[in-house]
């Protein structure tokens, strides 16, 4: 018999060096593709695993990302958690998890989302970034006309 644990390894290998995002909810490993601006041109060596089982996350389900020789930043770290509120990123060396962290949800969040208001100043043509206050999980107030984004955040991602 293999262990569960080592059922997930051989699903997608352990990697040498890059960053493991993990505990992602299920359904938005291709939105934090797209944070992380990894489009079908990249190069980066990606392996995305999705819907494999989860003790921890809601309906059992879970999402994984593994970018290879990228270290995410914490900005980068921050943008995730609008998404993937539970998200855990793991930096790996040399095949060891030297550093685990929990995302945290910012207090303002720039060019990440665009205002769905057509009329806003930051959907114009000047040279304005969108900017967002973040209320709650899940729940954000555009800085320039106030408008408010409370579902489907994933489709407003710029
Ligand atoms: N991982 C990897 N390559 C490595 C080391 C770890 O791809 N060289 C992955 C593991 O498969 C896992 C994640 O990084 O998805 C975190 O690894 P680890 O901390 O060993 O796993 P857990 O203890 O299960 O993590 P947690 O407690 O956060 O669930
Ligand atoms: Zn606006």
């Amino acid at each position: 018999m293999i262990p569960d644990k080592d059922k997930e390894e051989l699903r997608v290998r352990s990697i040498r060096n890059g960053s493991v995002i993990d505990h992602i909810t299920a359904g938005n490993a291709l939105n934090v593709l797209r944070i992380l601006g990894i489009t079908g041109i990249s190069t980066a060596i990606v392996s995305v695993v999705m819907n494999v089982p989860s003790k921890r996350l809601a309906f059992g389900r879970k999402d994984i990302v593994k970018i290879e020789d990228r270290e995410l930043v914490p900005a980068e770290v921050d943008k995730i958690a609008l998404i993937a509120p539970q998200a855990t990123i793991n930096i790996i060396r040399d095949y060891e998890v030297v550093q685990k962290k929990l995302v945290v949800l910012p207090d303002l969040i720039t060019h990440v989302v665009r205002c769905p208001n057509l009329n806003c100043i930051s959907n114009s043509a000047e040279p304005i970034y969108s900017k967002f206050r973040v209320l709650d999980s899940f729940v954000l107030r555009c800085s320039y006309c106030e408008s408010i984004i409370d579902s489907d955040i994933a489709t407003y991602l710029i």
